[in-house]
């Protein structure tokens, strides 16, 4: 019996004022929901805002990517896992399509920031899907088992019983062209296909998000897909009361 899940990515957006106004009356009210995990993925300058505004609650704070280097060292502008762990903080999304992108993170940075995450008892939230130019030339699931075998090669199969996947259709992300529960249930399917390939208790475990405009008004009928555990969302997470809709439509 997998457990819902619902990550809210703020991106690079968010304020003091934001925390104060939108997350008490959400906490609340979220917090009475029952069989759905939550999690708040703020920029990582607000995690001690945020964590303090949940506190008490059962809403996890995650970040929104972490340095591949663990420890510590000249690296300029990164966060690692370490200090993720010093702040207690039990998520982080990773391989967002926005940081393969904008900033050309690779598969094998991924998969060691995937590494490093795990060696420090932190889960990962691994973001994989395909453009739309992939989509529309047939190499949806051949892009997708690239990206998730990067990861399985570095950290084995058995790994993903502490890793959710997030499939986020990147044509879906910030457009409004959400993809269809049948669209987005056949890729569910086929990442849980390939890690049945490797370990079949694991594939039925573990938590695979949708992420790409999940909306309050077509977040139901995507959740109620058999392989869809859940969701990563951005734009709507933002908004206290479409996030909390978007929630309640996963417990
Ligand atoms: O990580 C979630 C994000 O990429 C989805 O964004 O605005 O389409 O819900 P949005």
């Amino acid at each position: 019996m997998r457990i819902p899940f619902v990550a809210g990515n703020w991106k690079m957006h968010g304020s003091k004022a934001m925390i104060q106004d939108h997350l008490g009356q959400f906490t609340q009210q979220a917090s009475a929901l029952n069989n759905v995990k939550i999690a708040v993925c703020p920029p990582s300058l607000y995690i001690s805002d945020v964590q303090s505004k949940l506190a008490g609650s059962l809403i996890a704070v995650g970040v929104q990517n972490v340095c591949e280097q663990a420890g510590y060292g000249a690296f300029t502008g990164e966060v690692s896992v370490d200090m993720l762990a010093d702040f207690s903080i039990p998520y982080a999304i990773v391989g967002h399509s926005e940081r393969r992108a904008i900033y050309g993170e690779t598969d094998a940075q991924v998969a060691d920031k995937v590494a490093a995450l795990l060696a420090s008892n932190i889960t990962p939230i691994l973001c994989v899907g395909e453009t739309l130019d992939e989509r529309e030339a047939d190499q949806t699931e051949q892009v997708v088992a690239i990206q998730l075998n990067a990861v399985i090669k570095k950290v084995g199969a058995a790994a993903f019983a502490n890793i959710v996947i997030a499939y986020e259709p990147v044509w879906a992300i910030g457009t409004g062209k959400t993809a269809t529960p049948d669209q987005a249930q056949a890729v569910h399917a086929f990442i849980r296909n390939l890690l049945a390939q490797h370990d079949q208790k694991i594939a039925e475990s573990v938590i695979i998000q949708y992420g790409g405009s999940v909306k309050p008004d077509n977040a139901a009928t995507l959740f109620a897909q058999p392989d869809i555990d859940g969701g990563l969302i951005g734009g709507a997470s933002l908004d206290p009361i479409d996030f909390l809709a978007i929630c309640k439509a996963a417990a």
